[in-house]
């Protein structure tokens, strides 16, 4: 990966931290994306005690904030012309209903709505890549669910799970459907998941009750650098050069949720978020 940037979003802790010090491992320059600048620079310390001569550089934004990741976006096109690799991983689990500052439920936004934006933002570094990837981190939490047009924010019925598993099919639906409208072979995008890994992600905005129960679930998990193995896979593996619009686990493709493949929802799911995001063309240049 020497000579290779990639972009890992959520790069402080859990399978982000493992993605972004797989990456430097491999020699790639690495633009990590963090909300918090203690637990951001803590983290690319590590890998730099690691990895002496990593290439590091450290993005704050809060990817529930459209400004914020706007503002991410302009400073890593100020600072590089092309990316070749871009992991959108952050996420997070609500117990509540929260809503963002740009009035948005914050697990769409995050989960869903942050993926669309950055890749938007990024494309035309990625179009200057010979080759690049577009990794989107999703969950085998996203079968056994639909999009809930007209409900999209669950301000009828919220439940942090419902949530989360709309947000984790919405990524596996914007992989397919980008794929579908994107004119530039060179780019791939595919989806993931990385299995049931031993992370904080159940601890951060959930009431004592989902904590505890997801202590007990993720103590059956694999630990955060096997998480990540999938991502750093599709993220530097010549087996998967030119493949896209997959659904992987454990480094094979598979099949994703029957409602993934529907095109129509994809489409309608396409629109709403572009308005969302307040994106005229995606693949316009900003
Ligand atoms: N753990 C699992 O079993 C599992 C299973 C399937 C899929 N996944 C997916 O794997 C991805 C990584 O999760 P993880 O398990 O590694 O959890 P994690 O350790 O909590 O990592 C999530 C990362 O996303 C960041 N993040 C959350 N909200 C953010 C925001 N508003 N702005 C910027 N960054 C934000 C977190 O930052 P902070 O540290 O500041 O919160 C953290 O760096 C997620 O997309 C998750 O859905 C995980």
């Amino acid at each position: 990966m020497k000579g290779k940037t990639c972009i890992v979003t959520g790069a402080n802790s859990g399978i982000g931290f493992q993605t972004a010090r797989g990456l430097a491992l491999k020699g790639a320059k690495v633009f990590m994306i963090c909300r918090n600048p203690a637990k951001g620079q803590k983290a690319l310390e590590t890998i730099l005690a690691e990895v002496p001569a990593a290439e590091l550089e450290l993005v704050i934004a809060d990817l529930s904030s459209q400004k914020q990741i706007r503002r991410a976006g302009a400073s890593i096109l100020d600072q590089t012309d092309q990316i070749d690799v871009l992991v959108n991983n952050a996420g997070a689990w609500f117990s509540k209903r929260t809503m963002t500052e740009d009035g948005i439920e914050s697990v769409f936004a995050v989960n869903h709505l942050a993926y669309i934006l950055l890749t938007h933002l990024i494309y035309p570094a990625l179009q200057k890549a010979p080759e690049a990837r577009i990794i989107n981190v999703s969950s085998d939490n996203h079968f056994d669910t639909k999009i809930h047009f007209g409900n999209l924010y669950l301000d009828k019925k919220y439940n942090g799970l419902r949530s989360y598993a709309q947000s984790k099919l919405g990524n596996v639906l914007f992989t397919y459907e980008l794929d579908r409208r994107k004119t530039d072979k060179h780019i791939t995008v595919n989806a993931l998941q990385p299995g049931l890994v031993k992370t904080d992600i159940g601890l951060k905005h959930t009431l004592w009750l989902h904590s505890f129960v997801w202590k007990l679930r993720r103590s059956g998990g694999v630990s955060p650098e096997e998480g990540a193995k999938t991502s750093l896979y599709l993220a530097t593996s010549d087996e998967v050069k030119g493949v896209s619009a997959k659904y992987w686990d454990k480094c094979k493709p598979k099949p994703s949720a029957k409602l993934s493949h529907n095109t129509e929802a994809a489409s309608k799911l396409w629109d709403i978020s572009m308005e969302l995001c307040g994106i005229d063309d995606f693949f316009k240049p900003i």
